[in-house]
């Protein structure tokens, strides 16, 4: 069984994902953590020193090379991997296990706020221009977001809740 997270930049989709793994007895990967095991270097560093198009290449690379080899996962992905590279056609034609963890953008800025410096895509930001650009950013990715087979709202709700719900939707 393929499980896969998609959602926003702090939405959850790592401590969810292993919460989630631990409660099926799944294995557990992240993508970012192997893309940096991967490439040696820390996710930052891939976007100073390789750029975001390089990062948004391997990035697909992986997550193709992840869904082709592993059969059992629960996967959570980075906040961009369904917006690149037809990754969500990629993800929905592999398992109908794809959901999208959702978050307001009030609840994504508080969390953001004290955890943007090692996300490149925030890290120059101010903390006033963090809402407005979350606004934004979202409203620009909410389509590919919510192309997922089950959008999960996760407004007030504890890690396990949030992966019980996903566990009780699983085909
Ligand atoms: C990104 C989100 C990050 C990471 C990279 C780009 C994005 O993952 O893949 O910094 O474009 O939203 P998280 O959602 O795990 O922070």
């Amino acid at each position: 069984m393929q499980i896969v997270l998609i959602g926003y930049m702090g939405s959850g989709k790592s401590v969810v994902g292993k919460a989630l793994a631990d409660r099926l007895e799944l294995p557990f990967l992240d993508l970012d953590d192997h893309i940096e095991e991967e490439l040696g270097m820390s996710i930052p560093d891939i976007f100073r020193k390789k750029g975001e198009i390089f990062f948004r290449k391997k990035e697909h690379e992986y997550l193709k090379e992840i869904l082709l080899s592993k059969d059992k996962v629960v996967l959570s992905t980075g906040g961009g991997t369904p917006c690149y590279s037809g990754n969500t056609d990629l993800l929905l034609d592999k398992t109908p296990n794809v959901f999208y963890l959702q978050l307001s953008v009030a609840s994504l800025t508080a969390r953001l706020a004290d955890e943007k410096d090692h996300r490149p895509m925030i890290s120059h930001l101010k903390p006033e221009e963090l809402q407005e650009y979350i606004g934004k950013h979202l409203f620009e990715r909410r389509p590919y977001y919510s192309r997922a087979n089950h959008t999960i709202s996760c407004e007030g709700k504890s890690v396990d809740e949030i992966a019980a719900e996903i566990a009780a939707k699983l085909v």
